[in-house]
């Protein structure tokens, strides 16, 4: 939820790459080898001839005691017979009082392909997500997707831009921008109840709009959807038209503290209409 501007910047220089555009990922090869992403602030891979970036964008490193890294580890064949991105991350950070509220940063893979397309010229954006985690302590944290929209084609870091979160499980109390301020809609999405919440990231000046599902019904490793109907579901709360750009897109997980790496599998791309 506190993605930096400087680290969108990073994205939107990755999108102008020239990729190509494909329909099918299911056969798609890649010469990117699988490897780890230590660095700090910001280490990244491009995964060649697919839609994605493998990031590991730590922007509070500073308040890292520990480490946190990203994995790419392979394209792989989901249980549906997709092309799936296999990657990892894994989190040693120590729990110290006065930045336990801090997220460290954000360990990801994100869309590189199709962006900057309104919401009305994309059929579906298939998304499939895996995780298996093993935690050797408590451990404070998310999965989720991140999003940004805006009116303006390419605009991800004004204020008038807007990033939306789509919190699958989250656990060690971690809470979204605008919790004090209570829940602003109740929607029923993906066959389960979620709590809108809203605030203004003050790192960044953007509002985030967070789809928190309810605590009871958290996903347990597995999440498939069209990420199309979560956009549509914000339309029909007023927060944006289907005019509206979508201009950056990813998955990932927020680190905060603990001990805990998680072994994940993503599917996602944006089909134009
Ligand atoms: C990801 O998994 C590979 C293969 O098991 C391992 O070598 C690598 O260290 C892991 N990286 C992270 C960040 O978990
Ligand atoms: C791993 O995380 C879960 C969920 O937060 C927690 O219930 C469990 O106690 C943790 N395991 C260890 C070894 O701390």
């Amino acid at each position: 939820m506190f993605a930096l501007a400087s680290a969108l910047l990073a994205l939107a220089a990755t999108s102008a790459t020239a990729l190509p555009t494909i329909s099918t990922l299911t056969t798609r090869a890649s010469t990117t080898p699988a490897q780890n992403l230590c660095g700090t602030p910001d280490d990244s891979v491009v995964i060649a001839d697919n839609p994605w970036i493998v990031y590991n964008m730590m922007y509070n490193a500073a308040d890292i005691v520990g480490s946190a890294c990203t994995g790419f580890t392979g394209l792989v064949t989901g249980a549906d017979g997709e092309q799936k991105c296999g990657w990892n991350s894994t989190w040693d950070i120590a729990e110290v009082a006065s930045t336990s509220n801090v997220p460290k940063g954000y360990s990801f893979v994100g869309l590189t392909q199709n962006l900057e397309n309104s919401i009305a010229a994309i059929a579906s954006i298939p998304a499939t997500y895996d995780w298996v985690r093993s935690n050797d302590s408590a451990y404070k944290g998310n999965v989720c997707f991140d999003f940004m929209t805006s009116d303006t084609k390419g605009d991800s870091t004004s204020s008038a831009a807007q990033e939306l979160m789509l919190w699958l499980r989250y656990e060690g109390g971690q809470l979204p921008i605008g919790y004090a301020a209570g829940v602003v809609a109740t929607i029923t999405l993906y066959g389960k109840q979620w709590s809108l919440y809203q605030g203004v990231n003050t790192d960044t000046g953007i509002t985030v709009s967070s789809l928190v599902v309810d605590q009871a019904d958290q996903y347990y490793g597995y999440f498939a959807g069209d990420i199309k109907d979560w956009l549509l579901a914000l339309v029909s709360q007023g927060l944006f038209t289907t005019s509206t750009f979508v201009n950056v897109g990813n998955a990932g997980m927020e680190p905060f503290y603990g001990t805990v790496s998680f072994e994940n599998k993503l599917g996602l791309q944006i089909n134009l209409a």
